[in-house]
């Protein structure tokens, strides 16, 4: 099976839908395609280099004309038996839900749907109260903005900085982890859990996905299978 695999940029799910996609990956030919966010957002939890290992093609976003050029047509001529969005954020659900198709991704879902393409979306936001991990940070509590800040040094990515302490740019860090173990008051973490409260307009939204004509909605990264059947 030829699956066009999307991903935006959301955290939650998002390791193990790529450990999903991995054992699916020898049997059927995938082809990533990341939203703006999505290729930020898979490099903050590390995960960049895995999709090399996944997918025989890459597309991003920010290569591509607003339009979605070959990528629509691509969808005309049945090139893909099936398109993937996982895990979907809710603002790509918003779109999708009020037709709108100004992003990659959501003119991916609109444009695979006219030409009768199935639609499958793991969205994110799918329970009133979820724990989710985040990528690198560094608690500011437990920092003590020493003055020769080893962790800072040795990123490769410059990614941390001084200013009232230290801090990360999320967007310049892709989680090689070097930092963690250098700072000594153990200020740094990665995969940190957090408790977050999803937004109704978010939980109705996806309701709305779920009775749209030509998609199919995931709720749980073990109901991916569903993808193959
Ligand atoms: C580390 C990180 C994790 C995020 N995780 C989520 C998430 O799980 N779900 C979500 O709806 N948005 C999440 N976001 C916010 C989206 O990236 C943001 O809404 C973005 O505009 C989505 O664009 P896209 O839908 O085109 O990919 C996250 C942002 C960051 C920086």
């Amino acid at each position: 099976m030829r699956i066009l695999w999307c991903i935006t940029g959301a955290g939650h799910f998002l390791t193990d839908t790529f450990k999903f996609m991995k054992n699916i990956s020898e049997e059927n030919e995938i082809i990533a395609l990341f939203s703006n966010a999505g290729l930020e957002v898979v490099r903050m939890y590390g995960l960049y280099d895995e999709i090399e290992n996944i997918s025989i093609n890459v597309i991003k976003e920010r290569e591509r004309g607003y339009s979605g050029d070959i990528i629509v047509g691509r969808l005309a001529m049945k090139e893909y038996d099936k398109v993937l969005i996982a895990p979907c954020t809710a603002n790509t659900v918003a779109k999708i839900v009020y037709g709108i198709a100004d992003s990659l991704v959501s003119n991916v879902a609109a444009q695979a749907i006219k030409c009768n393409v199935p639609v499958f979306v793991l969205p994110t936001d799918v329970e009133r109260e979820q724990i989710t991990e985040i990528p690198l940070n560094i608690n500011s509590k437990k920092c003590r903005n020493c003055s020769k800040c080893i962790p800072m040094e040795v990123c490769p990515n410059y990614a941390l900085y001084r200013s009232d302490k230290i801090r990360v740019n999320i967007l310049k860090c892709n989680a090689c982890l070097i930092c963690i173990d250098k700072c000594k008051y153990n200020a740094i973490s990665f995969g940190e859990k957090i408790k977050i409260r999803i937004r109704s307009i978010d939980l109705r939204n996806v309701e709305k996905l779920e009775g749209m004509e030509g998609i199919k909605v995931i709720r749980k990264v073990d109901d991916l299978v569903s993808l193959l059947i």
